[in-house]
């Protein structure tokens, strides 16, 4: 009934009147926050003199971590990061004091008098370099199946090599930000660009020393998260929270770019290496690979994310001899942290890597070694889990067919041999994500919907809407099983009183476990004013349903409306609000093993990326991305067509143009968006056509329209190989180089590397 709603937020985006947390009207007597952060990677703090800033008309107060009242301490996994820095520094950005002054030119002012010297230590910047110096966030992990060792030597091939990915800055179009103010009787209420309300609530309540109760987390919505936001929203509210607490004024603290960029972690970049073997009929016998995650200078969420790198090690394929290990190192930079894949993609870019290098050293197509090793049904992803409703080979085999790969093929051979200055090159990346956390703990969610006498509806979740229209997909599981118009449901804030203890909107699954857990609460008002208005109407409760408003008996439209069973119901003091929790159920790891079921099912998809490279200068263009997406049976193709398109535009992105860099003190140097590129409309690809394939989706997806919120980023990995595809037509001597992003600058080189 609601599958072609637009996201209910598209009008007032255009319009300008959705709210984010610098559009909140600002009550009397608001401050300003801002944090003085450490232009040093890693030292001690030999004097820091606040009193110049302190004396500036306006300043009210410099916090500092002699202030926090409970601990200084947010790291979620290992408690390893203070908000504030106390006598020593570990990456350049990291907040040592928060200036709170009338206003943000005030603050700003004041830090530029802030008197601070360090005494410099060694720095850190590359996780190889971490690990010679075994420095590290915590213990190395290792997935295993089969024996690696025992079947390299049965292999007819082996071949070795090391890539490296680089990180990825978010980029949100909000900033990071909150605006916290003081509540009655020491009650703080934070309104917060986070997709971890709970999160920024449970960690408030440690360093203030205060009961979760005590602290509110309101959710309006976000500009933009892409994981940036599942965990570092938190120091800022947190910062702000303090202040509140001491001053007891309502505190606003928006970041501006400049400071978003250095303070702020990204995802991580991967310094890795790989081996890998294959018999004579190009199956793939065998795989190691080992992951150098650099992490940055505290664990943030490292090691969830290093875990993820191993789920996705083998991307789609079944290889029955496989081992992996992940080392999360400890460098000085800001701790990196969550981004769209959460380190799948990383994973993802070794497998693709191996093979890339095997073809070509075996001077085949990659595809042939591709298509060999597709994982099948009943087939072990080397975790554990045993792949039950496999698309890997149907959407393979679907993207060929309905694309013409032998064609694209055929045509890109052709336009090479005829011309000289411009090559073309041609990918085909095909991918499985695992839909659930890893952390089988985290997969829940509530849902709370009152029923209005009048017959409106409120529906509040868990669920943070930051672009991805998760709320959209609320509102229609909502009007659809209670049987009315979506204009007469309301849907409000993300609020840590209305649903409690939510695990972030992450994962790709917010629509899954919100969903469901909407759907039962729905299901349960629907059966209760059935059941009213069967007994008005004198019918079997079987026959009877509400659709668009209205009462249907045997499917045929009544007179009696919605509104009048919901009033009926109130007199007959019949319960209008309904609370249901939703747990995905089957899914369980054993991290003693490394084994277990730890997804829900999985996301399947196959792209064929076209591009043409000129061989004078460098640059490319992508002609197009043709992608066969497993959507399941999508509930709203717009939106899902719409993710598709953004997250593989964000992984084009960062395989080609998004190139972060530190200097080797550690100051980042892409630190603006002049030096630090990403794609916009001239560099998006020409044409990406997305044909959803046919399948029964899978019954543990709301609806069977399957998580499609990350899963796409990694198609964008298969523009990687294309513009290696069209080098190598260009410069024989050419020796792949697996180094994302492959910038223009980097492309040049490749071009006439060896060249003679
Ligand atoms: N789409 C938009 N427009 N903005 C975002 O911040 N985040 C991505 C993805 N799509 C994001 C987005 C990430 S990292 C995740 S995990 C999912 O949306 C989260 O939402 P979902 O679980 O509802 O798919
Ligand atoms: N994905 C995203 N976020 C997470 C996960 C995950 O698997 N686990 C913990 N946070
Ligand atoms: Mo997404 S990286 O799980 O927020």
């Amino acid at each position: 009934m609601t599958k072609t709603m637009k996201n209910i937020d598209s009008f007032g985006h255009l319009r300008g009147e959705s709210l984010f947390v610098d559009d909140i009207i600002t009550k009397q007597n608001t401050l300003f926050g801002l944090v003085f952060d450490s232009s040093c990677a890693h030292g001690k703090i030999s004097k820091i003199d606040y009193s110049q800033a302190e004396d500036i008309e306006g300043v009210i107060r410099i916090f500092t971590y002699k202030d926090i009242p409970g601990v200084n301490q947010i790291g979620g996994i290992i408690p390893d990061e203070p908000l504030w820095a106390e006598k020593e520094v570990h990456f350049a950005g990291q907040p040592i004091a928060f200036i709170v002054a009338k206003s943000e030119l005030i603050a700003k002012k004041a830090r530029a008098l802030i008197q601070v010297e360090f005494r410099d230590l060694p720095v850190i910047t590359s996780a190889k370099e971490a690990k010679e110096k075994n420095s590290f966030i915590n213990a190395p992990r290792s997935f295993n199946l089969g024996n690696t060792k025992s079947s390299f030597s049965e292999c007819e091939y082996v071949f070795e090599g090391e890539t490296f990915s680089n990180g990825q800055e978010h980029l949100y179009l909000e900033t990071q930000g909150c605006y916290a103010y003081p509540m009655e009787n020491g009650n703080i209420k934070i309104i917060s660009s986070t997709q971890g309300p709970t999160q920024v609530q449970k960690a408030a309540a440690k360093v203030l020393d205060l009961p979760m109760h005590k602290i509110e987390v309101e959710v309006i919505r976000l500009g933009g998260g892409f994981g940036g936001k599942e965990d570092q929203a938190t120091a800022w509210a947190i910062m702000a929270a303090i202040a509140v607490q001491h001053l007891r004024k309502p505190v606003k603290f928006v970041l501006n770019r400049h400071d978003d960029l250095r303070m702020t972690g990204k995802r991580h970049p991967y310094e890795s290496s790989y081996k890998i073997g294959l018999t004579k009929e190009l199956k793939i016998k065998a795989f190691e690979a080992e992951f150098l995650q650099n992490s940055g200078a505290a664990a943030d969420l490292s090691p969830a994310i290093a875990e993820r790198t191993l789920f996705h090690a083998t991307n789609c394929y079944y290889i029955p001899n496989v081992r992996t290990t992940v080392y999360s190192c400890k460098t000085n930079l800001p701790p990196n942290t969550a981004f769209r894949g959460f380190g799948g993609p990383q994973g993802m870019f070794v497998i693709e890597s191996a093979i890339s290098k095997a073809a070509n050293e075996l001077g085949i197509n990659k595809r042939f070694i591709q298509e060999a090793n597709l994982i099948g049904e009943n087939e072990e992803y080397y975790y554990g889990q045993i792949a039950s409703n496999v698309e890997a080979k149907n959407s393979w085999v679907t993207a060929r067919k309905e694309f013409d790969l032998d064609t694209l093929e055929n045509d890109v051979a052709d336009f090479n041999e005829k011309n000289d200055r411009y090559k073309k090159g041609i990918s085909i990346m095909p991918i499985a994500f695992g839909i659930s956390f890893t952390n089988t703990p985290m997969n829940h969610a509530r849902a709370l919907v009152h029923i209005y006498q009048d017959g409106s509806v409120g529906l509040s979740t868990g669920a943070v809407e930051m672009g991805q229209s998760v709320n959209t997909k609320m509102l229609q599981i909502a009007a659809d099983t209670l049987g009315i118009e979506p204009k007469y449901i309301k849907l409000e804030t993300t609020n840590t009183t209305r649903v409690a203890n939510t695990s972030p909107s992450a994962a790709s699954s917010t629509a899954d476990l919100n969903g469901k857990a909407v759907l039962k609460a729905c299901k349960s008002l629907n059966d209760r004013l059935v059941k009213i208005a069967a007994n008005l109407l004198n019918v079997n409760e079987k026959s009877l349903s509400f659709q668009t408003n209205f009462v249907f008996i045997d499917n045929k439209k009544t007179k009696h409306t919605w509104q009048e069973i919901v009033a009926k119901a109130m007199m007959e003091r019949v319960a209008l609000t309904e609370n249901a929790h939703y747990a995905t159920p089957e899914i369980h790891f054993d991290k003693t093993k490394e084994k277990g079921h730890p997804f829900a099912y999985h996301v399947y998809g196959t792209s064929i990326t076209t591009i043409t490279l000129d061989c004078l200068q460098g640059t490319y263009e992508i002609d197009s991305v043709k992608i066969v997406h497993d959507f399941g049976k999508s509930m709203n193709m717009g939106i899902d067509t719409g993710q598709v398109e953004g997250a593989l535009v964000q992984g084009i992105g960062w395989m080609t143009m998004e190139e972060i860099s530190y200097d080797e003190k550690g100051k980042l140097l892409s630190n603006a968006l002049s030096t630090y590129k990403i794609p916009d409309i001239f560099s998006v690809p020409k044409k990406i056509e997305i044909i959803p394939l046919e399948t029964e989706g899978n019954k543990m997806a709301i609806y069977r329209s399957k998580a499609v919120g990350e899963p796409p980023l990694m198609y964008g990995i298969g523009t990687y190989f294309a513009i290696q595809n069209a080098i190598a037509s260009f410069n024989k001597e050419y020796k792949l180089a697996f180094n994302s992003p492959y910038t223009p600058e980097k492309v040049l080189m490749s071009l006439y590397e060896n060249h003679i």
